[in-house]
């Protein structure tokens, strides 16, 4: 099964939408194998949008993450990570479908609620920022 990594931003705890945002997560099947509510150290930012480093929004994404609390997860299940970026939507909620998170909630580019990693290697790597790996559990979903 594939894993990805996903983290709602601080803007989406502020606004109450933890539990609807992991309730659409849950709903379309994806199990989760890891969660938790924390704060983004400056270090892990900027190791966590490294690629980004150098950009014009670099430095005010660094800030916004670290505004407040984030909630973190790994979520397993079938074609995981391209799954969860269509469930999650483009990057600027302008542009993001209505039926997807940022579409239905996401008011700006910077604001755009959760973050979903691009490919099964950005997964493993920002899962790492996040997690240990006795963080990961192991169960069945029964349905
Ligand atoms: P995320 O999925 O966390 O990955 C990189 C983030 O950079 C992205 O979501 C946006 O929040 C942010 N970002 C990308 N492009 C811009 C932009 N043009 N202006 C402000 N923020 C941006």
């Amino acid at each position: 099964m594939e894993r990805t990594f996903a983290y709602l931003k601080p803007n989406s705890i502020q606004r109450g939408l933890v539990g609807e945002i992991i309730r659409r997560i849950e709903e379309k099947g994806f199990k989760i194998v890891a969660l938790k509510m924390l704060r983004i150290s400056e270090s892990r930012a900027r190791e966590l949008y490294r690629e980004h480093a150098g950009k014009e929004f670099y430095e005010p994404l660094l800030a916004f993450v670290q505004s407040g609390p984030v909630v973190a997860m790994i979520l397993e299940g079938e074609d995981a990570v391209k799954r969860l970026r269509v469930l999650v939507g483009k990057t600027d909620p302008t542009e993001a479908y209505p039926g997807s998170i940022r579409g239905s909630f996401g008011v700006s580019v910077r604001k755009n609620l959760i973050h979903a990693s691009d490919s099964v290697e950005s997964a493993e790597r920002e899962a790492r920022i996040f997690f240990d790996e006795s963080e990961i559990n192991d169960y069945s979903l029964v349905i």
